[in-house]
């Protein structure tokens, strides 16, 4: 059974709210399709979801983990960088699981520079009470790296026009993921 204080529970329960009203769905980085899966799952009917990868196996596993939602659901083998460039519509939910795809090549890994740009074209494009959800794995070089960067992007914005929140494990060391949850309140 999964237990209720842990980052991917707090963040589904952040994602099943956005849920009940989102129309336009981005999974950043489908990864294994696990993500995607509990979007599909859990969105209402209407709402469209579009699912990113730039790894053609990670690809290939997203559509099989989610072939029965595939009617509702875009595959784009592309970075999330270019998200702009296939999502015409404002965003009501973008889902980022950073990192590399377990079990498959660790050398394919999600770029700091990249993420933060891809984060911050997101942001232009989110709808009001839009939601973006970052998970971020500092364990490695890359990770750490990026959680750095995003710090300094997040916590500067301002509060009038966003809500960022960071859900840490204190208890653990300073290696264990933490999450980023940014909604746009205006
Ligand atoms: C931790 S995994 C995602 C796990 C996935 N959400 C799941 O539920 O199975 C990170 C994924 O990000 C992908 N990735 C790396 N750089 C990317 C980029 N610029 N744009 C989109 N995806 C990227 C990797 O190929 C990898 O599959």
């Amino acid at each position: 059974m999964q237990t209720a204080v842990n980052m991917l529970a707090i963040a589904q329960g952040v994602w099943s709210k956005a849920l009940e009203t989102a129309r336009v769905i981005v999974d950043a980085t489908s990864g294994a399709g696990r993500d995607t899966l509990y979007l599909a799952q859990h969105k209402q009917p209407h709402a469209h979801i579009y699912a990113f990868d730039v790894q053609p196996t990670a690809m290939l596993k997203t559509k099989k983990t989610t072939e029965a939602f595939r009617e509702d659901i875009t595959y784009v083998l592309d970075s999330h960088e270019n998200i702009s460039q296939v999502v015409a519509d404002k965003l009501d939910l973008v889902v980022f699981n950073l990192g590399y795809l377990p079990g498959g090549d660790h050398s394919i890994t999600t770029v700091p520079k990249v993420t933060v740009k891809a984060v911050e074209n997101v942001m232009k494009q989110l709808a009001v009470n839009g939601v973006i959800s970052i998970m971020v794995y500092p364990g490695h070089p890359a990770g750490k790296e990026e959680g750095v960067h995003l710090m300094l992007l997040l916590e500067e914005l301002p509060k009038e026009e966003y809500s960022v929140v960071k859900c840490q494990l204190t208890n653990h060391d300073s290696t264990a993921p933490y999450l980023y949850l940014v909604e746009k309140v205006k």
